[in-house]
């Protein structure tokens, strides 16, 4: 795979350095994958992780490493799914049976975590050899590389599932939705794709709301009957840790979903 580093300097074969779920089956002897708790970061700084190893452009991506089993079965399939942020990956681990048919990726900028995911994936797969073939995980700082990866119109689904806050003001240029990173998710969402997006804290969800609400090319699922029918609503609802988290101590959370659309929006700025 032809890839860059961030830096820009190298360009270099990192395929034998992309995690994926599949390139270590013996490795690992343990029944579970072991949430490593004392050992990670618990942010990482989005505007200055600088190690990353990219592709310089989608079609110089290899994806067979990824899901090596569900590609020899659908050569034609691409990703189609991303789990922004996944953490520790109970979206994305739950995807797979939702949506069996999609490749889904959970996207998560700290090492450690994204190894966890991939053991946790590892592990699924050698206990159930015909499930989690859809599912991977990658290294990567998703505000910065997602074109790197994606096609223009690749993706059906984007999920931002309970994001950093960073409260502070002067931080908020890191939280994963602004106007500029919204047309980069309106980029690689299909037309008629979704963006999904769930917080425990108020303010966020208001702000990712806000910035959602007025942008030219999404518009909001208001219609009760979609959102009741769609099986992602629970699992966005209930199935990554950070949802569980907040269930243990009956704490609120805000969601909404919002449909690229092919024509852009006239925006009224008075509202
Ligand atoms: C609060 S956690 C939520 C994890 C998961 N979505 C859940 O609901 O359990 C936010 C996650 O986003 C990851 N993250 C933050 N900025 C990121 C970025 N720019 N690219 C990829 N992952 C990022 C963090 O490392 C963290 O694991």
């Amino acid at each position: 795979m032809e890839t860059e580093t961030s830096n820009n300097t190298n360009v270099e074969d990192t395929t034998s350095t992309t995690t994926t779920a599949t390139d270590k089956p013996q490795q690992q002897k343990r029944k579970k994958a072991i949430k490593p708790y004392h050992r990670i970061k618990a942010h990482s700084n989005p505007l200055s992780d600088n190690d990353f190893n990219y592709p310089v452009s989608p079609d110089k991506m290899d994806w067979s490493p990824h899901y090596p089993q569900f590609l020899k079965d659908h050569p034609e399939k691409r990703v189609e799914v991303a789990d922004v942020g996944c953490g520790y990956g109970g979206l994305t681990v739950s995807l797979s049976a939702a949506l069996p048919d999609q490749m889904i990726l959970g996207m998560e900028i700290r090492d450690k975590v994204v190894q966890y995911v991939d053991e946790r994936i590892v592990k699924l797969r050698e206990k159930e050899t015909d499930k989690y073939q859809n599912i991977s995980v990658l290294k990567t700082n998703a505000m910065k590389y997602l074109p790197n990866y994606f096609y223009k119109g690749q993706l059906q689904k984007i999920f931002f599932l309970f994001p950093d806050p960073h409260f502070k003001k002067a931080n908020h240029k890191r939280r994963i939705i602004s106007s500029t990173l919204l047309s980069e998710y309106a980029y690689v969402l299909a037309p008629g794709g979704l963006a999904y997006f769930i917080s425990d804290v108020e303010e966020l969800y208001l702000w990712m709301y806000k910035h959602f609400a007025a942008h030219p090319l999404f518009e909001q699922i208001e219609d009760q009957q979609i959102l009741l029918s769609d099986p992602c609503i629970p699992l966005i609802i209930n199935s990554s840790e950070e949802a569980r988290k907040v269930n243990r101590i009956d704490g609120k959370k805000w969601y909404a979903v919002f449909r690229r659309i092919t024509e852009p929006r006239i925006i009224n700025k008075t509202n």
